[in-house]
């Protein structure tokens, strides 16, 4: 993998931009893309050029900021183990540049070079925090809140949802993943690998062909058990950051709606 040259700038919001903060951007070699404070400086023959080109370069990062997912896409098949792609900021086109606030709610605006698709959704990865911990409930534990039928009255029917552990074929509650799919943050990672970044472990040792394509490659553990496993205690081990807050009044006038309204019949508090 080639390293490349990190350029480093602020893209937040002008809302960032107090004293304190710009200070600290500036003891750490970050550029803050807001405008300067003070007096906007006097234009003189001398430095009509130099202010130009450093108002244009702020409106461009303004206009960059938050790049989205844009069009990172699928692209399996070319990926091996020394060909990991990232999205970067000449492969994105799309970002958020602005956002709507209504009620205290922010709604984003997006803006795409080119012209914008007719249709398009946002995505928000799920959080990779705290996995260990959600691994360390005990299966029964979430067993016993399972109600297939809603029978127990508070308009909330689950069921969970059963797979085969790929390590030891045993039938396991799946946990992880969009639909729940894998039953440890191991086979997690290792799914992955294998279905985003075409990267085959001792666990997933077949390539992602997906259902119209056969013969797209040569089977194999690629990475070796070793890594496997010290990405997977690298995962489960992201901490959760401590709560915020905890004696604000209108914090918890939050969790009390939270608790009242029925979030917590499926964000069980005590997980
Ligand atoms: C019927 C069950 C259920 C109820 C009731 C429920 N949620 Fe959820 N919630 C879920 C599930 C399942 C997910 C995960 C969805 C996913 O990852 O695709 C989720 C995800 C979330 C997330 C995103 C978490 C993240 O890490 O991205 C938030 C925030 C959230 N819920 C808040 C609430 C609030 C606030 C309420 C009450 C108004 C609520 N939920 C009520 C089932 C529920």
């Amino acid at each position: 993998m080639s390293v490349h040259h990190l350029q480093i700038h602020s893209k937040n919001s002008p809302a960032y931009g107090c004293r304190d903060n710009r200070h600290y951007l500036k003891a750490h070699g970050i550029r803050f893309a807001g405008k300067p404070l003070g007096r906007p400086k006097k234009v003189t023959e001398e430095n009509r050029e130099t202010l130009k080109r450093l108002k244009a370069q702020r409106q461009e990062e303004y206009l960059q900021r938050i790049p989205i997912e844009g069009k990172f896409g699928q692209g399996k098949d070319g990926y091996r183990l020394n060909y990991i792609r990232a999205k970067r900021a000449d492969t994105s086109v799309a970002w958020i540049n602005s956002w709507n606030i209504n009620n205290g709610l922010r709604s984003p605006n997006y803006s795409f070079t080119g012209t914008p698709p007719a249709r398009f959704s946002a995505r928000i990865a799920p959080q990779l925090v705290g996995m260990g911990l959600l691994e360390a409930i005990d299966e029964a534990d979430i067993e016993a809140l399972e109600d297939p039928g809603g029978s127990d009255g508070d308009g909330i029917s689950g069921r969970i949802r059963l797979v085969t552990d790929a390590e030891t074929g045993q039938t396991r509650v799946g946990r992880f993943g969009w639909k729940a799919s894998q039953p440890s943050v191991k086979q997690q990672v290792s799914a992955a690998l294998n279905t985003d970044i075409g990267v085959m472990t001792s666990i997933h040792d077949m390539p992602d062909c997906g259902a119209q394509q056969s013969g797209c490659g040569a089977s194999g553990a690629e990475l070796a058990d070793q890594y496997l496993d010290t990405l997977s205690a690298y995962i489960s081990l992201l901490g959760v950051s401590a709560r915020r807050d905890l004696s604000d009044p209108v914090a918890l006038q939050g969790e009390a709606v939270f608790n009242s309204t029925g979030c917590a019949a499926c964000h069980i508090p005590t997980f």
